[in-house]
């Protein structure tokens, strides 16, 4: 843009890129804590409206001139038709499936950004190569990665384990860096340019698929959020082709969030993001020697009786929660204990269900009060002095292989340490295994007792028990 030409129509649209990088930070902030996120997400909404609405009609391009009419349809008829797509899938969607929706939504954002740079690296007027290309790359990346990512929380697309897939990357990834060069550095046609950037293209997009493929399906919250982060930074490198501020600061945002979480759950992991990309999560160790034992299983009335005569319980909930919609009645009957003068916490595991935060946004719909809901490394040292862990459809959060199997493909994930505590129940509606496939040893421990049935049923038998006690 003509820095000497600066109308107030241009002083209008910054400050307004100003006003909506005010509102991403407040709408992030309000994100970080469970009863603001919903508030969070509006302000947020509010400040990419502003940005988009001041694009359309005060943006210049190079020659001085406003959006176009034609185009400016074009434009709105595009938004009108991906709103009411994504508005019809976000409202279907359940909640547990809720990480494939965050990765097709995802894949599209890199796809767009891709899109942009491969139609922008051949525009005389872009003064950025680099960034274009790296726009270009990254972009592509999360849009193929995304969409793998996608199939596999689906259940479509299985895990391919292999040693040789972390050395063909490293080679791939090799190629991308040299075409990213040689397109920079040489001064071949442009006509051959072109041509390279297709390459470059494809090879991006085998390389987001090649990356995702090997990663364990337990390790996929942590690629998720990984691609996320991907998706803002490409975001950001096409703000800088058009230096358009608010997607420079938006895609920034993103990517900063994205990296500060998929750190937090590597941490959360006692991993390394090296050695969750190369899929190197446990299994590589001599397996252990176990004794099964056998299921000692609990009536209604019984666990009522252990749970009710308790000082303290502490509720261990997992995706099966969620999938029964177990929510309220599992606060029901927290309640009646309490009333009862035990003391009841939740204990939350970080990868506890399907996606970051799934357990306190379930806990948050029962009214279940935040102070109540205990971090993992929180819980921790005051399971030995619990009387009853009573765990709801959870299980690789739980299961003590973690900490003592180095064979098992979750070895070194931390865990919520119910076998520590005095006694442990256990509800779920059979002996089916967790999201990481594996036997779980929990279930057959001396302190363990199994009850069986779906969480809402179960919930619902021990409430009509504690209250007829
Ligand atoms: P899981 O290990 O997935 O176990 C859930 C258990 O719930 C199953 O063993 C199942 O056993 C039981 N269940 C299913 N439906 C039920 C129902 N209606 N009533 C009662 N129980 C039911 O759950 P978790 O412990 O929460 O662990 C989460 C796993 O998902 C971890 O491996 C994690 O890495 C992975 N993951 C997490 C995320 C995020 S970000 N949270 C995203 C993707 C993957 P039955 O069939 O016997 O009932």
């Amino acid at each position: 843009m003509d820095t000497l030409n600066i109308t107030n129509g241009d002083i209008i649209l910054e400050f307004s890129y100003l006003l909506s990088a005010l509102f991403f930070v407040v709408g992030l902030k309000l994100l970080s804590s469970p009863d603001s996120a919903r508030r969070g997400n509006l302000w947020a909404a509010a400040g990419m409206l502003l940005a988009m609405i001041a694009t359309m009609i005060l943006h210049r391009d190079s020659n001085g001139g406003t959006i176009q009419a034609g185009n400016l349809i074009i434009i709105l008829v595009a938004i009108a038709f991906g709103g009411v797509i994504g508005a019809v899938i976000a409202r279907k969607i359940k909640m547990t499936a809720m990480p494939q929706l965050v990765s097709f939504f995802n894949a599209t954002g890199g796809a767009a950004s891709a899109l942009v740079a491969l139609i922008e690296f051949s525009n005389p007027d872009n003064q950025s190569a680099l960034v274009t290309l790296l726009g270009l790359v990254i972009g592509s990346i999360a849009f193929s990665g995304s969409m793998i990512a996608y199939g596999k929380l689906n259940g479509n697309i299985k895990d391919i384990f292999s040693k040789l897939m972390t050395y063909i990357n490293l080679l791939i990834l090799l190629g991308l860096v040299i075409m990213v060069v040689v397109l920079l550095t040489s001064d071949m046609p442009l006509e051959s340019k072109q041509l390279l950037v297709y390459v470059l293209l494809a090879v991006s997009l085998i390389y987001g698929v090649s990356f995702v493929m090997p990663i364990g399906g337990a390790d996929m919250p942590v690629v998720i959020s990984l691609l996320n982060s991907f998706t803002g930074i490409a975001a950001a490198m096409a703000g800088f082709i058009y230096h358009n501020q608010a997607m420079i600061l938006g895609g920034i945002f993103v990517g900063a969030a994205g990296m500060i979480l998929t750190i937090l759950m590597c941490k959360a992991m006692n991993r390394s993001l090296i050695n969750v990309v190369i899929g190197a999560f446990g299994g590589g160790g001599a397996a252990v020697d176990r004794e099964k034992g056998t299921v000692k299983e609990v009536s209604a009335t019984d666990a009522a009786v252990m749970l009710n005569y308790s000082s303290k319980v502490v509720i261990v909930p997992g995706y099966g929660l969620a999938v029964a919609q177990a929510q309220h009645i599992c606060s029901e009957m927290a309640q009646l204990l309490e009333d009862n003068g035990v003391e009841v916490k939740y204990a939350i595991h970080p990868v506890a269900g399907r996606m970051p935060g799934h357990m306190n946004v379930l806990l948050a719909e029962a009214d279940v009060p935040y102070d109540k809901l205990v971090e993992m490394d929180e819980i921790n040292p005051e399971m030995p002095k619990t009387d009853v862990a009573v765990v709801i459809g959870a299980n690789d959060v739980v299961n003590p292989a973690a900490l003592d199997d180095p064979s098992s493909p979750i070895y070194g994930m931390p865990i919520i340490k119910v076998h520590e505590a005095k006694n442990v129940i256990v509800m779920k509606r059979g002996m089916g295994k967790g999201y990481a496939a594996i036997e779980n040893y929990l279930f057959y421990a001396d302190n363990t007792r199994m009850f069986f049935g779906s969480a809402k049923d179960s919930l619902q038998k021990l409430v009509n028990e504690i209250k007829a006690l």
